[in-house]
Protein backbone atom coordinates (compact mmCIF):
# COMPACT_ATOMS: atom_id res chain seq x y z
CA UNK A 1 0.00 0.00 0.00
CA UNK A 2 1.24 3.40 -0.81
CA UNK A 3 0.75 6.22 1.84
CA UNK A 4 -2.59 5.46 3.49
CA UNK A 5 -5.51 8.05 2.99
CA UNK A 6 -6.15 10.01 7.03
CA UNK A 7 -9.46 9.18 6.23
CA UNK A 8 -11.62 6.69 3.83
CA UNK A 9 -15.46 6.22 3.21
CA UNK A 10 -16.62 3.14 2.22
CA UNK A 11 -19.85 2.20 1.10
CA UNK A 12 -21.79 -0.62 1.25
CA UNK A 13 -19.77 -1.13 4.60
CA UNK A 14 -22.55 -3.17 5.82
CA UNK A 15 -21.43 -6.14 4.52
CA UNK A 16 -19.49 -7.85 1.94
CA UNK A 17 -16.62 -6.24 0.71
CA UNK A 18 -17.57 -3.32 2.13
CA UNK A 19 -17.29 -4.35 5.56
CA UNK A 20 -13.87 -5.53 4.64
CA UNK A 21 -12.35 -2.53 2.96
CA UNK A 22 -13.26 -0.67 6.12
CA UNK A 23 -11.69 -3.13 8.29
CA UNK A 24 -8.53 -3.27 6.42
CA UNK A 25 -8.32 0.32 5.37
CA UNK A 26 -8.83 0.94 10.04
CA UNK A 27 -5.92 -1.93 10.27
CA UNK A 28 -3.69 0.49 8.57
CA UNK A 29 -4.76 3.49 10.68
CA UNK A 30 -7.43 5.32 8.47
CA UNK A 31 -10.26 7.11 9.72
CA UNK A 32 -13.61 5.01 8.01
CA UNK A 33 -16.44 6.36 7.24
CA UNK A 34 -19.43 3.25 6.99
CA UNK A 35 -21.98 4.27 4.26
CA UNK A 36 -25.22 1.78 4.17
CA UNK A 37 -29.11 1.46 4.66
CA UNK A 38 -28.51 -1.22 8.00
CA UNK A 39 -27.67 1.34 10.57
CA UNK A 40 -27.34 -1.37 13.34
CA UNK A 41 -24.56 -3.16 11.57
CA UNK A 42 -22.53 -0.27 10.83
CA UNK A 43 -22.86 0.95 14.27
CA UNK A 44 -21.49 -2.47 15.17
CA UNK A 45 -18.82 -2.80 13.12
CA UNK A 46 -17.70 1.26 14.16
CA UNK A 47 -17.74 0.06 17.67
CA UNK A 48 -15.44 -3.14 16.66
CA UNK A 49 -12.90 -1.35 14.67
CA UNK A 50 -13.15 1.95 17.64
CA UNK A 51 -11.88 -0.95 20.24
CA UNK A 52 -8.52 -0.97 19.21
CA UNK A 53 -7.85 3.51 19.95
CA UNK A 54 -6.31 3.67 16.89
CA UNK A 55 -8.95 5.44 14.13
CA UNK A 56 -12.07 6.57 14.45
CA UNK A 57 -15.26 4.82 12.58
CA UNK A 58 -18.56 6.70 11.69
CA UNK A 59 -21.24 5.07 10.76
CA UNK A 60 -23.58 6.95 9.09
CA UNK A 61 -26.74 5.01 7.45
CA UNK A 62 -27.50 6.53 3.84
CA UNK A 63 -30.26 4.90 1.42
CA UNK A 64 -28.54 5.83 -2.08
CA UNK A 65 -31.43 4.93 -3.77
CA UNK A 66 -32.97 8.19 -2.75
CA UNK A 67 -32.29 11.08 -5.21
CA UNK A 68 -30.15 13.60 -2.98
CA UNK A 69 -28.83 10.71 -1.22
CA UNK A 70 -24.59 12.30 -1.78
CA UNK A 71 -25.89 15.54 -0.94
CA UNK A 72 -27.19 14.38 2.60
CA UNK A 73 -24.42 12.73 2.73
CA UNK A 74 -22.19 15.33 2.39
CA UNK A 75 -23.87 17.43 4.46
CA UNK A 76 -23.38 14.18 7.26
CA UNK A 77 -19.32 14.48 6.50
CA UNK A 78 -19.49 18.53 6.66
CA UNK A 79 -21.21 18.56 10.09
CA UNK A 80 -18.53 15.93 11.64
CA UNK A 81 -15.84 18.19 10.03
CA UNK A 82 -14.55 15.62 7.85
CA UNK A 83 -12.46 15.71 4.74
CA UNK A 84 -12.43 12.28 3.06
CA UNK A 85 -9.09 11.36 0.78
CA UNK A 86 -10.01 8.04 0.18
CA UNK A 87 -13.45 6.30 -1.39
CA UNK A 88 -14.48 2.89 -1.62
CA UNK A 89 -17.97 2.75 -3.91
CA UNK A 90 -18.95 -1.07 -3.09
CA UNK A 91 -22.24 -0.35 -2.40
CA UNK A 92 -24.91 -2.26 -5.12
CA UNK A 93 -27.08 -4.90 -5.89
CA UNK A 94 -28.30 -6.60 -9.19
CA UNK A 95 -31.69 -7.77 -10.76
CA UNK A 96 -31.86 -10.46 -12.66
CA UNK A 97 -34.24 -12.19 -15.70
CA UNK A 98 -35.53 -10.57 -18.74
CA UNK A 99 -35.01 -6.45 -18.62
CA UNK A 100 -38.53 -5.85 -20.09
CA UNK A 101 -40.40 -7.64 -17.19
CA UNK A 102 -37.68 -5.82 -14.55
CA UNK A 103 -40.15 -3.91 -11.39
CA UNK A 104 -39.45 -0.43 -12.76
CA UNK A 105 -38.95 0.34 -9.00
CA UNK A 106 -36.22 -1.54 -8.84
CA UNK A 107 -34.97 -0.68 -12.33
CA UNK A 108 -34.78 3.13 -11.29
CA UNK A 109 -33.24 1.67 -7.84
CA UNK A 110 -30.50 -0.57 -9.47
CA UNK A 111 -28.97 3.01 -11.65
CA UNK A 112 -29.75 5.04 -8.32
CA UNK A 113 -27.24 3.19 -6.60
CA UNK A 114 -24.98 1.51 -9.02
CA UNK A 115 -24.42 4.48 -11.17
CA UNK A 116 -25.88 8.04 -9.88
CA UNK A 117 -24.87 7.79 -6.51
CA UNK A 118 -21.01 6.37 -7.60
CA UNK A 119 -20.93 8.61 -9.86
CA UNK A 120 -21.21 11.45 -7.45
CA UNK A 121 -19.48 10.73 -4.63
CA UNK A 122 -16.78 9.93 -6.69
CA UNK A 123 -17.04 13.41 -8.34
CA UNK A 124 -17.43 14.75 -5.34
CA UNK A 125 -14.29 13.04 -3.33
CA UNK A 126 -12.42 13.52 -6.05
CA UNK A 127 -10.79 16.63 -5.63
CA UNK A 128 -9.15 15.99 -2.13
CA UNK A 129 -8.27 12.58 -3.12
CA UNK A 130 -6.38 13.84 -5.72
CA UNK A 131 -5.19 16.81 -3.50
CA UNK A 132 -4.23 14.68 -0.86
CA UNK A 133 -0.98 13.22 -2.13
CA UNK A 134 -2.63 9.54 -0.58
CA UNK A 135 -5.83 9.64 -1.67
CA UNK A 136 -7.43 6.26 -3.15
CA UNK A 137 -10.23 5.58 -5.00
CA UNK A 138 -11.79 2.07 -5.47
CA UNK A 139 -14.55 1.60 -7.38
CA UNK A 140 -15.90 -1.53 -7.23
CA UNK A 141 -17.22 -3.30 -11.16
CA UNK A 142 -17.41 -6.52 -11.63
CA UNK A 143 -16.29 -9.23 -14.46
CA UNK A 144 -19.91 -8.38 -15.54
CA UNK A 145 -18.27 -5.25 -16.69
CA UNK A 146 -16.73 -6.64 -19.91
CA UNK A 147 -19.71 -7.67 -22.03
CA UNK A 148 -23.12 -7.47 -22.43
CA UNK A 149 -25.00 -10.13 -20.19
CA UNK A 150 -28.73 -11.21 -21.32
CA UNK A 151 -30.74 -11.65 -18.40
CA UNK A 152 -28.55 -9.60 -16.20
CA UNK A 153 -28.44 -6.77 -18.53
CA UNK A 154 -28.67 -4.10 -16.31
CA UNK A 155 -26.34 -5.01 -13.61
CA UNK A 156 -23.95 -5.46 -16.42
CA UNK A 157 -24.36 -2.64 -18.11
CA UNK A 158 -24.02 -0.41 -14.81
CA UNK A 159 -21.05 -2.60 -14.25
CA UNK A 160 -19.23 -1.58 -17.75
CA UNK A 161 -19.81 1.97 -16.84
CA UNK A 162 -18.69 1.96 -13.46
CA UNK A 163 -15.32 0.24 -15.11
CA UNK A 164 -14.92 2.82 -17.90
CA UNK A 165 -15.80 5.77 -15.84
CA UNK A 166 -13.28 4.62 -13.28
CA UNK A 167 -10.19 3.82 -15.89
CA UNK A 168 -10.25 7.18 -17.33
CA UNK A 169 -10.43 8.78 -13.85
CA UNK A 170 -7.40 6.64 -13.73
CA UNK A 171 -5.69 8.39 -16.52
CA UNK A 172 -6.69 12.19 -16.03
CA UNK A 173 -5.39 11.45 -12.00
CA UNK A 174 -1.52 10.44 -13.26
CA UNK A 175 0.85 12.55 -11.87
CA UNK A 176 -1.45 13.50 -8.63
CA UNK A 177 0.05 10.02 -6.38
CA UNK A 178 -3.32 9.44 -6.34
CA UNK A 179 -3.80 5.55 -6.24
CA UNK A 180 -7.16 4.96 -9.14
CA UNK A 181 -8.66 1.43 -9.50
CA UNK A 182 -11.59 -0.11 -11.49
CA UNK A 183 -11.72 -3.43 -9.02
CA UNK A 184 -13.52 -6.20 -10.88
CA UNK A 185 -14.48 -9.41 -8.87
CA UNK A 186 -15.92 -12.59 -10.12
CA UNK A 187 -18.72 -13.91 -8.22
CA UNK A 188 -18.64 -13.94 -4.67
CA UNK A 189 -20.58 -15.63 -1.43
CA UNK A 190 -21.39 -12.33 0.12
CA UNK A 191 -25.12 -11.36 0.77
CA UNK A 192 -25.11 -10.50 -2.80
CA UNK A 193 -26.88 -13.78 -4.20
CA UNK A 194 -29.45 -13.59 -1.36
CA UNK A 195 -29.98 -9.83 -2.04
CA UNK A 196 -30.45 -10.53 -5.53
CA UNK A 197 -32.68 -13.43 -4.76
CA UNK A 198 -30.51 -15.36 -7.28
CA UNK A 199 -27.60 -17.57 -8.25
CA UNK A 200 -27.71 -16.35 -12.11
CA UNK A 201 -25.21 -13.94 -10.95
CA UNK A 202 -22.99 -17.06 -10.04
CA UNK A 203 -21.19 -17.18 -13.40
CA UNK A 204 -17.37 -17.86 -13.47
CA UNK A 205 -14.39 -18.71 -11.04
CA UNK A 206 -15.55 -17.95 -7.47
CA UNK A 207 -13.25 -15.67 -5.17
CA UNK A 208 -13.62 -15.06 -1.54
CA UNK A 209 -13.93 -11.80 -0.33
CA UNK A 210 -9.93 -11.70 1.05
CA UNK A 211 -8.99 -12.80 -1.76
CA UNK A 212 -10.90 -9.79 -3.50
CA UNK A 213 -9.80 -7.26 -0.70
CA UNK A 214 -6.11 -8.62 -0.50
CA UNK A 215 -5.86 -8.20 -4.71
CA UNK A 216 -7.38 -4.02 -4.47
CA UNK A 217 -4.60 -3.86 -1.50
CA UNK A 218 -1.89 -5.43 -4.13
CA UNK A 219 -2.88 -2.96 -6.76
CA UNK A 220 -2.81 -0.06 -4.56
CA UNK A 221 0.31 -1.27 -3.52
CA UNK A 222 2.29 -1.14 -6.54
CA UNK A 223 2.51 2.12 -8.34
CA UNK A 224 3.00 0.61 -12.29
CA UNK A 225 -0.64 -1.09 -11.72
CA UNK A 226 -2.86 -0.95 -13.78
CA UNK A 227 -6.47 0.99 -13.84
CA UNK A 228 -8.08 -2.28 -13.50
CA UNK A 229 -7.78 -5.70 -11.45
CA UNK A 230 -9.47 -8.47 -12.22
CA UNK A 231 -10.01 -11.19 -9.31
CA UNK A 232 -9.51 -14.53 -10.15
CA UNK A 233 -6.99 -15.62 -13.27
CA UNK A 234 -9.62 -17.39 -15.02
CA UNK A 235 -12.16 -14.58 -14.48
CA UNK A 236 -9.45 -12.45 -16.23
CA UNK A 237 -9.28 -14.89 -19.36
CA UNK A 238 -12.75 -15.15 -19.40
CA UNK A 239 -13.06 -11.35 -19.24
CA UNK A 240 -10.84 -10.47 -22.03
CA UNK A 241 -12.60 -12.69 -24.76
CA UNK A 242 -15.08 -10.76 -25.89
CA UNK A 243 -13.00 -8.00 -26.89
CA UNK A 244 -11.54 -10.56 -29.81
CA UNK A 245 -14.57 -12.24 -30.68
CA UNK A 246 -18.24 -10.62 -32.61
CA UNK A 247 -20.57 -9.00 -30.43
CA UNK A 248 -23.21 -11.33 -31.19
CA UNK A 249 -20.72 -14.76 -30.70
CA UNK A 250 -20.49 -13.17 -27.03
CA UNK A 251 -24.11 -12.71 -26.22
CA UNK A 252 -25.15 -16.48 -27.57
CA UNK A 253 -21.98 -17.91 -25.16
CA UNK A 254 -23.57 -15.19 -22.25
CA UNK A 255 -26.38 -16.08 -23.08
CA UNK A 256 -26.05 -19.81 -22.63
CA UNK A 257 -24.09 -18.89 -19.24
CA UNK A 258 -27.12 -17.41 -17.87
CA UNK A 259 -29.95 -19.14 -18.70
CA UNK A 260 -32.51 -20.96 -16.81
N1 LIG B 1 -20.55 -10.85 -4.53
C1 LIG B 1 -20.36 -10.93 -5.81
O1 LIG B 1 -20.51 -11.99 -6.43
C2 LIG B 1 -19.90 -9.71 -6.57
C3 LIG B 1 -19.12 -9.90 -7.73
C4 LIG B 1 -18.69 -8.78 -8.43
C5 LIG B 1 -19.01 -7.52 -7.98
N2 LIG B 1 -19.76 -7.36 -6.85
C6 LIG B 1 -20.08 -6.00 -6.43
O2 LIG B 1 -19.44 -5.78 -5.19
C7 LIG B 1 -20.15 -4.76 -4.49
C8 LIG B 1 -20.36 -5.21 -3.06
O3 LIG B 1 -21.22 -6.33 -3.08
P1 LIG B 1 -21.10 -7.51 -2.04
O4 LIG B 1 -20.74 -8.73 -2.81
O5 LIG B 1 -20.27 -7.12 -0.90
O6 LIG B 1 -22.65 -7.68 -1.68
P2 LIG B 1 -23.46 -7.46 -0.34
O7 LIG B 1 -22.87 -8.28 0.75
O8 LIG B 1 -24.89 -7.68 -0.72
O9 LIG B 1 -23.22 -5.92 0.00
C9 LIG B 1 -23.88 -4.90 -0.70
C10 LIG B 1 -23.78 -3.64 0.11
O10 LIG B 1 -24.44 -2.57 -0.59
C11 LIG B 1 -25.27 -1.87 0.32
N3 LIG B 1 -26.42 -1.29 -0.36
C12 LIG B 1 -27.30 -1.91 -1.20
N4 LIG B 1 -28.29 -1.06 -1.54
C13 LIG B 1 -28.03 0.12 -0.89
C14 LIG B 1 -28.72 1.36 -0.81
N5 LIG B 1 -29.87 1.57 -1.44
N6 LIG B 1 -28.17 2.35 -0.06
C15 LIG B 1 -27.03 2.14 0.62
N7 LIG B 1 -26.34 0.98 0.58
C16 LIG B 1 -26.84 -0.03 -0.16
C17 LIG B 1 -25.72 -2.95 1.31
O11 LIG B 1 -26.07 -2.37 2.56
P3 LIG B 1 -27.56 -2.21 3.15
O12 LIG B 1 -28.37 -3.37 2.67
O13 LIG B 1 -27.34 -2.18 4.63
O14 LIG B 1 -28.03 -0.88 2.61
C18 LIG B 1 -24.44 -3.75 1.48
O15 LIG B 1 -23.62 -3.15 2.45
C19 LIG B 1 -21.44 -4.50 -5.27
O16 LIG B 1 -21.29 -3.32 -6.03
C20 LIG B 1 -21.54 -5.71 -6.19
O17 LIG B 1 -22.20 -5.39 -7.39
C21 LIG B 1 -20.20 -8.43 -6.13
Amino acid sequence: MHAVPSCVVVTGASSGFGAEFARRFAQRGADVVLVARRRDRLEELASQLQDSGRVRAYPIAVDLAKPGAVDDLMDELAVRGLRPDGLVNCAGFGIDGPFADADPARVTSLVQVNVTALTELTHRLLPSILASGSGVLVNVASTAAFQPIPQIALYAASKAYVRTLTEAIWQEAKGSGARILALCPGPSRTEFFAAAGSERFNVGQMVSTDEVVDAAFDALAHQGAGPTRIVGWRNAVQAHLPRIVPTRAALAVTAGLTKD
